[in-house]
């Protein structure tokens, strides 16, 4: 359809911003804008990849807006929801449109004055029990890659918030997304939505299974025959100046496979890309103090034009790979499936380059869901004119499976996860703190319109095992059949925590309180991962051996009856992490001693501030120690001993600057307010002497004039 067609269907104002964007809109949005899309009808898109979904979304935020109402787009990838907040905010500039994902400490009021939120999935859930102040008068809200649905760690979040919304926004338009839903019209019957179905790829995507030197899709073409598929396959793309993306089920060999493209495509480097990779080569390997062996790897590949790509990595290094690779000059990312959702990037080609991984019971077949996702990827409009898939197989069984279930195979149905007791209990309490209902009836009726239950799967026993759990640990009372949280309770739901995290931390705080003197970090710490708030991390047989016998001699407060004993084992080993990086170790030293790669230890850092956050408002509630949780904290925000944390008050002050300063014997806010700038310039360098001088100064005069 034209846009001039499409003109009837169109509010003026949102006509107006799109008439020079667009020319003809593709068939799912044709569909979608004839279907009620800018009549608020509720929509579910299930399309292909590529098939221009992101603009349905656009037109339905656009058309909220000029209905003065809020729009809220909802991903559940960070990555994703930047890059759609970025092309928003470049699209609209003048529109407020502001980006949330997730920090406690965030400043939610600017949310209140934005009219279109990008959020995650979390984020959504934690301001909807904030007694919803920043949630009002919405006007839609975008599911995108709403198939995630049947993701066992984000699917009930999603499916919560999703059952949540209806309840409290029952006229908010709202459109979900997906390429890769098996049963659209269950999902579209749930969400009470129109369904729109379509096969149509802008870009013609031709898939081809690699084996034994030949690619295969109806016929054969011989490509090369060397010693591996993925070098045949590579030394093929190669020759036809193909950029690719290639895919591998873990960090291990996604590493060993760039290593072997980068001895193919290094010399067939020009000097111009050379030099241009070795800038990114050289930012990607210096953003810790010290580089650790992983920044040696990824920036050494670089250098020769392929990178890996996978969460070990820290975000500043994968966005810099990912530009190198939006730039042409990185040509081959070997990728972990984390980058397969919704991303436009300029790959020509993808390559699968096993379809197996590991899972509960061995190695098992990935779902044709998630390979199509990462297939997805390829031949992007923006980019390509046609794209190519390639999967390979390494024998004739892997051959048989592939043609059946990945080429010829139907999409897998999205199933409910909610069926698992931390799910129920924790949005029990969230429920009954929201004050949305009152009696247990109507909390089972809440529970009756969640897309697990459409498929008639009963939870009465499990929720009432949710209301035991919570009356029992004083979260919430029942007085006469009437459901309301306790102060703990809410303040356990405010933190966003699972219940039963509370539970592990109250039992902490108690039991130190009445300690005389100082509760070691370790200690705490300890208590901290025990939680299940952090991925549970299997030790092997010799580490288990090793941090058992340790236990013995450790004082340690967590409850051992409450908690699992190999978590428990498994948490003395992350303390010792996390005990050496406030006792100053670098990232270098976390990598080489616990095979903690960086990307992974923020992750983990920025859940501890989290916990820590949480531990301190439970400790000053129930009267435990927040001073102590509260310097441990700031010290794992910076990686320091206890003795910088005067210094690092300073804003201009990090982990670096503060040892420096404390090792030439300027060790406390007074002793830095005295020195010289000349000779503050010598140590830090001019700008950071000034920046600090003019801010103690600053704050002097504002101490003085209150
Ligand atoms: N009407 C149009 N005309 C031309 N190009 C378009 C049109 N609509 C979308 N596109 C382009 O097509 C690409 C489609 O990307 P989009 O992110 O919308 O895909 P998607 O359907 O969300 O796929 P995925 O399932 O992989 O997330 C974008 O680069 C976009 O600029
Ligand atoms: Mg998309």
């Amino acid at each position: 359809m034209k846009i001039d067609d499409a003109e009837k269907f169109i509010p003026k104002e949102v006509y107006s911003l799109l008439k020079d964007k667009i020319e003809e809109f593709l068939p799912p949005q044709a569909s979608a804008i004839k279907n009620g899309l800018f009549k608020g009808h509720n929509l579910l898109i299930s399309a292909p990849t590529a098939s221009g979904k992101t603009l349905i979304a656009e037109m339905a935020i656009l058309n909220s807006v000029s209905a003065n109402k809020k729009a809220i787009y909802i991903a559940p990838m960070r990555a994703l929801i930047s890059e759609k907040f970025e092309d928003f905010k470049r699209e609209y500039p003048h529109i407020k449109s502001a980006l949330s994902m997730g920090d406690y400490s965030e400043n939610d009021s600017k949310l209140n004055s934005c009219d279109v939120l990008f959020a995650s999935t979390e984020k959504i859930d934690s301001l909807l029990r904030q007694s919803n102040k920043y949630l009002v008068d919405v006007g839609c809200i975008i599911y995108d890659e709403i198939h995630l649905l049947t993701d066992v760690g984000r699917g009930p979040t999603l499916e919560f918030i999703i059952s949540l919304n209806k309840r409290i926004f029952p006229h908010a338009q709202i459109v979900g997304l997906s390429a890769t839903i098996g049963n659209a019209e269950d999902i579209a019957d749930w969400l009470g939505a129109d369904l729109i179905k379509s096969d149509f790829r802008p870009v013609n995507l031709i898939k081809k299974v690699y084996f034994e030197g030949e690619l295969v899709n109806g016929k054969k073409e011989h490509i090369n025959l060397v010693e591996d598929p993925l070098s045949d396959i590579m030394l093929y793309l190669i020759k036809n100046n193909k950029q690719a993306l290639i895919f591998s089920q873990t960090k291990k060999s996604a590493i060993a496979n760039a290593k072997l493209i980068s001895k193919l495509i290094e010399p067939k480097l020009i000097s111009r890309d050379r030099i241009a990779l070795s800038e990114i080569a050289n930012e990607v390997l210096n953003v810790l103090d010290r580089p650790t062996s992983q920044c040696e790897e990824v920036s050494q590949l670089i250098r020769s034009g392929v990178a890996f790509h996978h969460a070990g990595l820290i975000n500043k290094q994968r966005h810099a790979i990912e530009n190198g690779f939006r730039a042409g000059l990185i040509k081959y990312i070997v990728a972990t499936p984390t980058l397969a959702l919704g991303v436009n990037l300029p790959a020509n080609t993808v390559v699968i380059t096993s379809v197996y991984r590991y899972g509960n019971y061995g190695s098992e077949a990935v779902p044709k869901l998630e390979i199509e996702q990462m297939l997805g990827r390829a031949g992007r409009p923006k980019y390509d004119k046609e794209g190519m898939a390639i999967i390979i197989a390494r024998n004739e069984r892997d051959f048989a499976l592939i043609e059946k279930k990945y080429i010829d195979g139907d999409i897998e149905p999205i199933v409910s996860k909610f069926n698992s007791e931390s799910a129920i209990r924790t949005y029990t309490l969230a429920l009954i703190d929201m004050g949305l209902y009152t009696n247990k009836q109507d909390i089972e009726a809440f529970f009756g319109t969640i897309f697990l239950s459409y498929f008639g799967i009963d939870i009465s026993d499990k929720l009432e095992d949710a209301f035991d759990f919570l009356e029992e640990h004083e979260f919430i009372i029942n007085e006469n059949e009437k459901l309301s949280t306790t102060k703990t309770g809410k303040l356990i739901n405010r933190l966003y925590l699972d219940p039963y995290t509370g539970v592990i931390l109250i039992s902490f705080i108690t039991k130190t309180k009445g300690e005389r003197g100082r509760v070691d970090p370790f200690s705490i710490l300890h208590a901290v991962f025990c939680t299940e708030e952090f991925k549970f991390i299997p030790l092997s047989q010799s580490e288990f051996q090793k941090y058992e016998e340790e236990s013995y001699g450790l004082k340690l407060y967590t409850d051992q009856n409450i908690v699992d004993y190999e978590r428990f084992i498994a948490a003395i080993k992350m303390s010792h992490v996390i005990s050496d990086w406030i006792n100053e170790k670098s990232e270098k030293f976390i990598e080489e001693e616990y095979h903690v790669l960086p990307g992974e230890f923020y992750t983990i850092l920025e859940r501890l501030r989290w916990i820590t956050y949480s531990m301190i408002e439970l400790s000053r509630a129930l009267g435990g120690k927040a001073n102590e949780i509260g310097k441990l904290s700031t010290r794992i925000k910076y990686g320091i001993k206890e003795e910088l944390l005067p210094l690092i008050a300073v804003p201009e002050i990090g982990r670096v600057r503060a040892r420096k300063l404390f090792s030439v014997g300027i060790k406390t806010l007074a002793e830095l307010k005295s020195t010289d700038v000349r000779r503050l310039s010598d140590l830090l360098g001019l700008k950071t002497a000034e920046k600090i001088y003019s801010y103690l100064h600053e704050k002097e005069t504002e101490n003085k004039l209150i």
